[in-house]
């Protein structure tokens, strides 16, 4: 089994790439699965009701959030009706939508996608840690494939939850940095691992935003409105591939048997 996942996507340059370049990826690649976070396609800036549609008509299978899923009002009265849109499961039970999806991928696999955040510089929400051994409870005996998507700021969280996760779930990978690490690896267990997957989007900025507007805060620390950047716009990914054959790990998941970077660029 092959499953791309798309880092952040940032705003309409984000959204236009991966327009752009996913069906012949996903045909070239032979990909099963797609996952992508979606939490900075509104300007950079969380995520509408109809940003989310359009990029799951583009065949993304599932929506991955993080602290921006929330910024847009209209997406909380949306989330409830879109299980295919995830928040980080970790923020209080109560708020709306879910940070678990299951589904069937398009080979038959059935598979699960399971959003955490992180809690060391961000909010202080409950701990992710023993939130992913509840979520994880949840999952059926017979979906094969668990993907889970650790949106959080420091390397060490990240990979904490990648160890205290190997060989319960298929895939760790890392996203909110917005800054592709070069670590990707499968843990001893067959999980496969990145920190930061990075993000898809406008590189001739700062993280995505306008270069002008950021330097012009770290001057003056004046309040300010910040525009997505334009300029190098790339799509960084990760692609998972399965080891089908192998034993299942101890949660009878698949392991992953390889996790490789892909940066695709407009042309
Ligand atoms: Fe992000
Ligand atoms: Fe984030």
């Amino acid at each position: 089994m092959r499953v791309l996942f798309i880092g952040d996507i940032v705003g309409s340059p984000g959204r236009q790439i991966v327009q752009h370049r996913l069906a012949d990826i996903v045909a070239q690649r032979q990909i099963d699965l797609v996952i992508a976070n979606g939490e900075n396609s509104a300007s950079g800036f969380g995520i509408t009701p109809r940003l989310a549609q359009e990029l799951l008509n583009m065949g993304i299978d599932v929506l991955t959030g993080g602290n921006h899923s929330w910024d847009r009002r209209e997406i909380l009265e949306y989330m409830p009706h879109e299980s295919r849109l995830l928040r980080p499961a970790n923020f209080p039970d109560g708020n709306p939508g879910s940070g678990l999806y299951v589904g069937t991928a398009k080979n038959g696999v059935k598979y699960a996608v399971l959003n955490l955040q992180g809690r060391v510089f961000m909010a202080s929400i409950d701990d992710p840690f023993r939130k992913a051994d509840s979520e994880l409870a949840k999952i059926p005996a017979d979906v094969a494939f668990v993907f889970v998507d650790m949106h959080a700021e420091t390397t060490s969280e990240k990979l904490a939850m990648g160890w205290y996760l190997d060989g319960r779930v298929t895939a760790v990978v890392g996203t909110h940095t917005h800054v592709t690490t070069a670590d990707e690896h499968v843990l001893p267990e067959g999980t496969a691992f990145i920190t930061d997957v990075g993000m898809t989007g406008p590189h001739g900025g700062v993280i995505g935003m306008d270069r002008q507007g950021i330097i012009r805060k770290f001057l003056d620390g004046l309040p300010a409105r910040f525009e997505v950047a334009s300029g190098d716009v790339q799509m960084n990914c990760v692609l998972i591939e399965t080891a089908d054959e192998a034993p299942r790990n101890s949660a009878g998941r698949l392991r992953a048997r390889s996790i490789e970077r892909l940066r695709f660029c407009i042309d």
